[in-house]
């Protein structure tokens, strides 16, 4: 059983760890601003499925929500996520700002920055993202870039811990070296767990995330691998995780990339090789019969839904840090 936490012994955690201004990286937090992060989403899960809250903001906040790309998951929680908390969020697609076209990235985030207290924008360029944190004067939150997707990770190491406990497990990537794998890995690696990638030969990670990665796990006693054979990545490990061959932005990739990657298909026979409770993680929309067959998605050792929830309670968390 998890320790309760309150709101205020996170904040006062939080503020005694160094705390970030922004989220556009995994590498933004160190290892007890993340912890604090996960402890008070199982906190605030909790209170929330009691239908209570845990955190309320106090002023009057609102929040602009940037989204260059589709989203199911991440809009409905961060949303759902600033209603229960009392706030607002804006919503705005790129056929309504037109970042970069229509109005320069500083010129967005410096009108921006006089009426929200915070903005959290899903880009193709990473870099936009650094560009919003320059000129917005509130905090930014990576709600997915090309290069990164930090809630997303926060998400899935909530759901490791929760049905796996704090203790350091050997973690298999299965797929795309991409923005999914690059916040997992530096979020496992910070948390001290040992990570095995399984990438095709030229979707590999990006080498400076897999030495960021390295240098989080030789100070957290985990360690981060990389290979070119999904059965050596799987091979008693605790959780597999995949993601789409084919990200947003990759689409015109589409025929060479499902050449490259059939070997890497998370199915039946590969988790055969995990351990026998062994969980399957997918930050999801899931192409069903590519990358992961209906049976492994569907069966007894998927934690999908879970890791869906927590992105949820991973956000509200991160939010109520940050900006309360
Ligand atoms: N996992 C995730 O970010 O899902 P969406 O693209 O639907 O937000
Ligand atoms: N890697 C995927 C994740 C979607 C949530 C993408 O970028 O499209």
């Amino acid at each position: 059983m998890r320790e309760a936490m309150t709101y205020e012994q996170a904040k006062a955690r939080w503020q005694a760890a160094n705390p970030p201004r922004n989220s556009l990286s995994i590498g933004d937090l160190n290892r007890e601003t993340a912890q604090t992060v996960l402890a008070l989403a199982h906190a605030m899960k909790r209170a929330t499925r009691q239908g209570q809250e845990l955190f309320r903001f106090a002023r009057p906040t609102a929040v602009a929500l940037i989204f260059e790309k589709p989203s199911l998951r991440t809009r409905v929680t961060l949303e759902v996520g600033l209603y229960q908390m009392g706030a607002h969020g804006v919503y705005l697609t790129q056929s309504d700002i037109q970042m970069g076209t229509r109005e320069a990235v500083m010129d967005i985030a410096r009108n921006l920055g006089r009426w929200v207290q915070g903005v959290i924008a899903r880009v193709f360029l990473h870099t936009a993202l650094e560009e919003l944190a320059r000129f917005a004067e509130t905090p930014v939150v990576n709600a997915l870039s090309d290069r990164e997707h930090p809630c997303q990770a926060l998400a899935d190491l909530m759901t490791i811990q929760e049905r796996k406990g704090d203790a350091p497990l050997t973690l298999a990537w299965v797929g795309d070296g991409n923005n999914v794998c690059h916040s997992f890995t530096l979020l496992a690696a910070l948390l001290g767990h040992t990570v095995r990638i399984a990438a095709p030969e030229g979707y590999e990670p990006r080498a400076e995330i897999l030495q960021q990665a390295q240098a989080f796990a030789a100070e957290s006693g985990g360690a981060v691998l990389l290979t070119h054979d999904p059965c050596e990545a799987v091979a008693d490990a605790d959780a597999i995780y995949t993601d789409v061959w084919v990200s947003m932005g990759f689409e015109t990739e589409r025929e060479a990339r499902m050449r490259k990657f059939l070997p890497y298909q998370v199915n039946e026979s590969l988790l055969r090789l995990a351990k026998p409770d062994a969980i399957v993680l997918h930050c999801l929309p899931a192409r069903r019969g590519e990358e992961i067959t209906d049976a492994v998605l569907d069966g007894a050792q998927s934690a999908v839904w879970d890791q869906a929830e927590n992105r949820l309670h991973t956000q509200k968390a991160l939010l109520a840090l940050l900006l309360g």
